[in-house]
């Protein structure tokens, strides 16, 4: 699997804030952790890379310097949500924008906590990318957070690093996201080694579930607990999935998963799973469109506002499949288990729709057509090459 794309944007950050040299050791090389690559650099990071291998001359927590040019941060929400958090305490001001897809997507979310801590970041029409982050002296705070995003709290932990107090946050419910920026944070070498993506994993675990009659083992993928509610949902559904851990990067526990051929029944899932599988839930609908009985995914309208409207995106492909699958006002009712055959489908420009429908199209009889799937370069590049070598 290509590394976790998560932990190589946190890697890139960090390092570039540190002092002196960080070595990474796979790192995602693909469109959106270039981004952050391209806006370090913009900042003054000498970023030196070789295959999947890079070395970071960090500058130290004071040591950016201003852009000359806007900082593109293309399709990553993530680059631009931490970029955002990185730069509101410095003592220079930076532009982020994005592509088409990142300009219709939230930025209150970073925008209003940042102001709390003093930072001035004024978006087209005060909340839309591109935004104007012009730097200022920072305090800290303390933050409730409304709404669960590992983008906010990583953008609130960036700026708590500039403030001079004390800031505190926190986040209702049960279940916290992803946690990787705290592990970053308490990382001590200046080696950092990413494992595979275990979002992009979900995608061959799926596959797994729904061909593999010998199995299939994905191999050294992260398996944080805040990553990894998909698998435990498709465990429910009747997923043979073992897992096999193999030990810690950095923090973080990897291993291999194993999957095999199953019969699936249908699920639930409500809003207090979500942040641990927020990325899955395109994967998981087409799990449910060949498991038996009605699945419904609720409460889920952060979909609606990812790299594209994952709800409408999910529902007009599995239709044409052949799926009956209805997009309610915050998730999908799914009655699996009808006879699919191959169409002509669309990604609207958003790697993990792309992923999951060409999933579903290699499980039903016939051919399909995936429309706009080379976005899938956002988060696995190479992901087309490893379908067909199956
Ligand atoms: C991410 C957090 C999640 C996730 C995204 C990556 C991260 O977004 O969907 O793909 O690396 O912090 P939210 O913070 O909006 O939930």
């Amino acid at each position: 699997m290509p590394p976790d794309k998560s932990i190589s944007h946190r890697a890139l950050i960090f390092s570039a804030i540190g002092e002196g040299i960080t070595e990474i050791k796979s790192l995602l090389i693909s469109a959106d952790t270039m981004a952050t690559v391209r806006c370090l650099r913009q900042l003054g990071v000498r970023i030196d890379i070789e295959n999947d291998y890079a070395v970071v001359h960090g500058v130290g927590l004071n040591g950016l310097s201003a852009p000359k040019d806007v900082l593109d941060c293309g399709n990553s929400a993530t680059t631009m949500r931490l970029l955002a958090g990185l730069l509101a305490g410095q003592c220079f001001d930076a532009v982020l924008d994005g592509d088409e897809s990142l300009r219709r997507r939230p930025m209150a979310r970073v925008i209003q906590p940042l102001a709390l801590m003093g930072a001035s970041i004024v978006g087209l029409g005060s909340i839309l990318p591109p935004l104007r982050v012009s730097g200022r002296p920072l305090h800290g705070m303390h933050y409730r957070m409304p709404l669960h995003s590992a983008q906010v709290r990583s953008a609130i932990q960036l700026a708590s690093m500039y403030a001079n107090s004390e800031t505190t946050f926190c986040e209702h419910g049960m279940n916290l996201g992803r946690n990787h920026t705290d592990l970053m944070m308490e990382h001590k070498s200046n080696k950092i080694s990413i494992s595979g993506d275990v979002s992009s994993a979900a995608f061959f675990v799926v596959l797994g579930l729904l061909c593999a009659k010998e199995g299939l083992t994905i191999t050294g993928v992260g398996l944080n607990p805040t990553r990894i509610g998909f698998l435990s949902v498709l465990t429910v559904m009747g997923g043979h999935i073992e897992l096999r851990p193999m030990g810690m990067m950095n923090g973080e526990p990897f291993g291999d998963i194993f999957v095999k051929k199953s019969e699936l029944k249908s699920i639930e899932i409500t809003k207090h799973t979500l942040p641990l599988l927020i990325d899955e839930i395109p994967i998981l609908a087409v799990a449910a469109a060949f498991a038996e009985g009605q699945s419904i995914i609720k409460g889920a309208a952060e979909l609606r506002v990812k790299e594209s409207d994952r709800i409408a995106a999910m529902t007009c492909g599995l239709s044409k499949l052949g799926v009956d699958i209805s997009d309610i006002d915050e998730g999908m009712i799914i009655r699996g288990g009808r006879p699919l055959k191959g169409a002509i489908l669309d990604s609207y420009g958003d790697h993990r729709v792309a992923m999951a429908l060409a999933i579903a199209a290699t499980a039903v009889v016939g051919n399909s057509i995936i429309q706009n799937s080379d976005c899938v370069d956002v988060s696995f590049p190479n992901f087309f090459e490893i379908l067909t070598s199956l």
